[in-house]
């Protein structure tokens, strides 16, 4: 899967910029901004083009002409049942559809007029909605702080804090304060850190907005300043957080303050401030390189562990080892030699433009001491989105390492032409990629009850048909299916496919069926989130390998079909399962999803050999591993040799 891409997935950046103008224009949203270049209101809202629409640009705020839906905060019926593509206008109108209503939706339910809360979860309601009217929404409440000296930066911090408390709900990271705004916080947080009295004073003043900047800063402070100054700058919010009363923290959020601390909780693992964990009760002893050459590919750690969360798990698997007691600083006691390196974060780590973060001049022969004893298969590379191409030096020097990856198969490298990658049974541990803690949170939140669910299948994400990367689909040998999916499906009553929307999390958690078609590589994260979504996974990549097969019943759980598969019969396919059968699926998903939780085992739980995290589960294969590593008949020899001389 191709890191890169996903930064113009969702990105509550053009979220913000878009609230901001409707507010000025009175809430009529910016259609003027949704046309150009060849799309226009004809093509997009009267011919209905899916390729109009993305994340930003709906159709409901493009169109609303040519719409009967809501205007901003007001839906019509009950906003509870307006979900996965089902509306007050088609359901309680004149001649409604027929698939509107069953045991749990009826129009008595529906049909009548009910508010929509003003806090809490926006159920049905159209994110950018929810954004815009709750950014209006605090901009009325009193601030609750003194306001004497910072009024207006306690304000400004309300707004962001809230501007990524909604985003995050709706599974969108959120954007962080930028320009002025953020060089006024950043030089709050580092007084705070740096001045006793100043931090005292800010605390007291308005605790909220001093926990909000403290974590809308500390990513950027660990990029600019180091580690070391991140975990003081959290310090101040691990100490300030618990003496806070819970009646305080609910005044507050009833006057519109929010706490952003669930989505950082990853900061204090991966700073490596909760101290150390059993490593599961592994034996494993593993040597963690400190390597010169490399030094600039592991850091910025918070900010690495954050982009692109799907390839952040290189970030992931060095904190965790780093912080367990299967490290060993004696290499001579060492079963296996772990290579840090987060390859896959792009421009924080100086890669170069065709995606290759190692420097050229980096030799494993040459740079690691311990490499050579068994040809490097002791060792181990973590690929967390992408394989080097087969012709890289870098892969024929490693090629008998231990790979740690999320590539099963991977047919176009994206830094080289078109070869062929893929992950080694005999050698290689295969982990599912990364999905951060705040978004499984909110994947959770809109997990709804199987037979609640109102779609029968969903699937919404990038295919040739992207305007800025459909040629890479195109070119993909694999990616075809997407656009069979998209052209059927788009089209099928009660299903949703198309390209990323920004309701993802709702069609997702009410959909029965997930589709997971292959991408530009084998793999995608769509598969991992299915787990979270509750929605039963249809895999069509027909050379994708499962991670954990020992671990997890895939067989029950999900359904593979060849991708060349006929989209009708597969639709027909899955129409045909029983509720019954649906719900048995179901609660094994739900049982299984806590081997692609990357928060999980960090702690207490990973003191001895039970319970499920996707470390054990890397743990157990590498240990496999590392017997062979050293028992392999072709880690005899050294590189070059000659017969001894004889010496008689
Ligand atoms: C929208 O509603 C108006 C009346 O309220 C109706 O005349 C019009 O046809 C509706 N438009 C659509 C697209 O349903
Ligand atoms: C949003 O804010 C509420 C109230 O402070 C908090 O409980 C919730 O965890 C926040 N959610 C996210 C995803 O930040
Ligand atoms: C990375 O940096 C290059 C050059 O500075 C820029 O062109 C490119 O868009 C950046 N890529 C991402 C994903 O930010
Ligand atoms: C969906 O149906 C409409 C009208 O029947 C048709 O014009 C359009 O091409 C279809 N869209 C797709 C993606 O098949």
């Amino acid at each position: 899967m191709p890191g890169r891409l996903f930064s113009f997935l969702l990105t509550a950046a053009v979220v913000l910029r878009l609230t901001e103008g409707e507010k000025e224009s009175g809430g009529s949203g910016q259609k003027h901004q949704c046309w150009h270049g060849d799309y226009d209101e004809h093509r997009c809202c009267v011919e209905k083009d899916p390729d109009c629409w993305d994340a930003v640009f709906t159709e409901k705020r493009c169109c609303p002409l040519w719409s009967n839906t809501s205007t901003l905060g007001k839906t019509r019926g009950d906003p509870t049942c307006w979900v996965g593509g089902f509306k007050f206008e088609d359901c309680c109108l004149e001649d409604p559809k027929e698939e509107c209503w069953d045991n749990e939706f009826r129009p008595e339910r529906c049909c009548v007029d009910r508010d929509v809360p003003l806090t809490g979860f926006f159920a049905g309601e159209d994110p950018l909605e929810a954004f815009a009217r709750r950014i209006a929404e605090i901009s009325t409440f009193p601030l609750g702080c003194e306001e004497e000296r910072l009024g207006e930066v306690w304000r400004m911090i309300k707004e962001s804090a809230t501007s990524i408390n909604v985003s995050r709900i709706y599974g969108s990271p959120g954007e962080k304060p930028s320009g002025e705004n953020a060089d006024v916080l950043n030089k709050l947080v580092l007084k705070w850190v740096n001045d006793e009295r100043a931090w005292q004073w800010g605390r007291s003043a308005c605790p909220m907005a001093a926990l909000a900047a403290i974590d809308m800063t500390v990513v950027g402070i660990d990029r600019r300043f180091g580690a070391e100054k991140a975990r003081a700058t959290y310090q101040l919010r691990l100490d300030l957080a618990p003496t806070l009363p819970s009646t305080q923290v609910e005044a507050a959020e009833k006057i519109g303050w929010v706490d952003l601390g669930d989505a950082n909780e990853f900061i204090p693992r991966v700073l490596g401030m909760h101290g150390e964990h059993g490593c599961f009760g592994s034996k494993l002893k593993i040597f963690i390189y400190n390597v010169p050459e490399l030094a600039h590919m592991v850091r910025p750690v918070l900010a690495c562990a954050q982009k692109m969360p799907q390839c952040a798990v290189s970030v992931q698997i060095h904190r965790w080892l780093a912080t367990s007691t299967c490290v060993t600083e004696d290499a001579q006691e060492a079963d296996l030699f772990y290579v840090p390196a987060y390859e896959a974060c792009y421009n924080e780590t100086a890669c170069v433009e065709d995606g290759r973060c190692f420097p050229k001049e980096f030799d494993p022969v040459k740079h690691l001491p311990y490499f050579e004893r068994y040809r490097g298969a002791d060792h181990i590379f973590v690929f967390g989105c992408n394989f080097l191409p087969f012709e890289d030096p870098l892969m024929t020097a490693i090629r008998q390492s231990i790979f740690i990856t999320v590539e099963s198969f991977q047919a176009v490298s994206l830094s080289g032409p078109n070869l062929f990658a893929w992950f080694s049974h005999w050698k290689d541990v295969l982990i599912p990629g990364n999905i951060p803690a705040y978004k499984i949170k909110a994947m959770l939140a809109h997990n709804t009850p199987m037979y609640k669910r109102r779609l029968l299948v969903a699937f919404h994400g990038h295919s040739s048909r992207n305007k800025k990367i459909g040629h890479m689909y195109k070119s993909s040998p694999l990616a075809e299916v997407r656009d069979r999916i998209i052209n059927y499906f788009f089209n099928a009553s009660r299903c949703s496919a198309g390209p990323p929307v920004s309701d993802y999390f709702l069609r997702m958690g009410t959909s029965r069926f997930c589709l997971i078609p292959a991408g530009l590589t084998a793999w995608t994260i769509h598969l991992y989130e299915s787990f979270f979504f509750g929605c039963v996974p249809v895999i069509m990549s027909d050379e994708v390998i499962l991670p954990f097969q020992e671990e997890i019943d895939w067989s029950s759980l999900s359904l593979q079909v060849p991708a060349s598969i006929d989209m009708e019969e597969l639709h027909k396919k899955l129409d045909a399962y029983r509720m019954g059968r649906l719900k048995a699926m179901s609660r094994r998903l739900t049982e299984a999803r806590c081997w692609f939780d990357y928060s999980l085992g960090w702690g207490q739980e990973a003191s001895a050999r039970k319970g499920c995290s996707p470390f054990l589960g890397m743990m157990k294969v590498l240990e496999k591993r590392a017997e062979l590593a050293r028992h392999s008949p072709y880690s005899r020899l050294k590189r070059f040799w000659e017969p001894i001389p004889h010496t008689d």
